[in-house]
């Protein structure tokens, strides 16, 4: 048996060290996000959307944080939905679809979410993708819920400081990957690659991303997010968070 079937803990450990050597601070927005949900949900389990979810980062904490919840993991990486299955079991929905198409909506397994949440994803998405994908979440929103979106969103007014915050973001990252407390983007996908399970995974994958990664990387301010939540007609847009060049914004429909 692979060392995933049994450990897909492993796997999620692994995932999010190698994350954390990009956003150290990751772990905090994902507080912010599930602070949000709390506020609106009032000690109900909530009903979530995982964006981009990967691994299932965001669901697997909402989990524990909110026992009886109801996730849901849409993502197009064969090899992360895996993880994620295995580390779901019968506890969420995974779900295969493309963002970049419209009808993602149609392959949810319900909708009325209390919240959307989706993390380091969307600036894979080219600008007008992601302004219409903005109004479809919209959509799958109920009443009052929100969708919250951390990503890269530097500050237009702080551009010196934002290169020194990325510069001293990439030594840190070295230091880590050196010492060996994280395992770089690529040696991750390596380390996949040679893992009996994620083998085949690996291989369809490559259909996915051809490049094997990503090539997009749109990162526009907080602001333009705002705008962007405003016009798809969510009623509040705002900042929820901010850490360095990173920020979550969040859309009360
Ligand atoms: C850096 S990972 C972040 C994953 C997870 N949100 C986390 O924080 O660990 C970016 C994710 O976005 C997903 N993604 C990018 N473009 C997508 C698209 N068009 N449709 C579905 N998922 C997409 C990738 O497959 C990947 O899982």
């Amino acid at each position: 048996m692979s060392a995933y079937l049994s450990r897909p803990d492993m796997w999620q450990t692994s995932w999010d060290r190698q994350q954390e050597a990009f956003m150290p601070d990751r772990e905090e927005r994902f507080a912010a996000m599930l602070r949000g949900v709390a506020a609106i949900t009032r000690g109900a389990p909530p009903c979530l959307l995982d964006l981009a979810g990967g691994t299932g980062t965001i669901a697997l904490r909402a989990l524990a944080r909110f026992p009886g919840a109801e996730v849901t993991v849409l993502d197009q990486d064969p090899v992360l939905l895996a993880i994620a299955s295995a580390s779901l079991r019968d506890r969420g929905t995974v779900v295969d679809a493309d963002l970049g198409d419209p009808s993602w909506r149609s392959k949810l397994p319900v909708e009325g979410f209390d919240a959307v949440l989706t993390a380091t994803a969307l600036h894979w998405l080219p600008a007008d993708r992601v302004a219409a994908l903005y109004g479809e979440v919209r959509e799958v929103l109920r009443s009052g819920g929100i969708f919250v979106n951390a990503d890269h969103m530097p500050e237009e007014s702080l551009p010196s400081f934002s290169e020194r915050l990325r510069a001293h973001a990439r030594e840190q990252r070295e230091i880590a990957y050196a010492s060996g407390a994280a395992t770089s983007w690529g040696d991750w996908w390596r380390h996949a690659a040679a893992d009996e399970f994620l083998r085949p995974k690996v291989v369809e994958r490559q259909n996915v991303y051809p490049d094997a990664g990503h090539t997009q990387e749109w990162t526009p301010p907080a602001i333009w997010h705002v705008d962007a939540l405003r016009s798809a007609g969510f009623a509040e847009a705002g900042v929820l968070w901010r850490g360095g060049t990173d920020a979550a914004v969040v859309g009360v429909r």
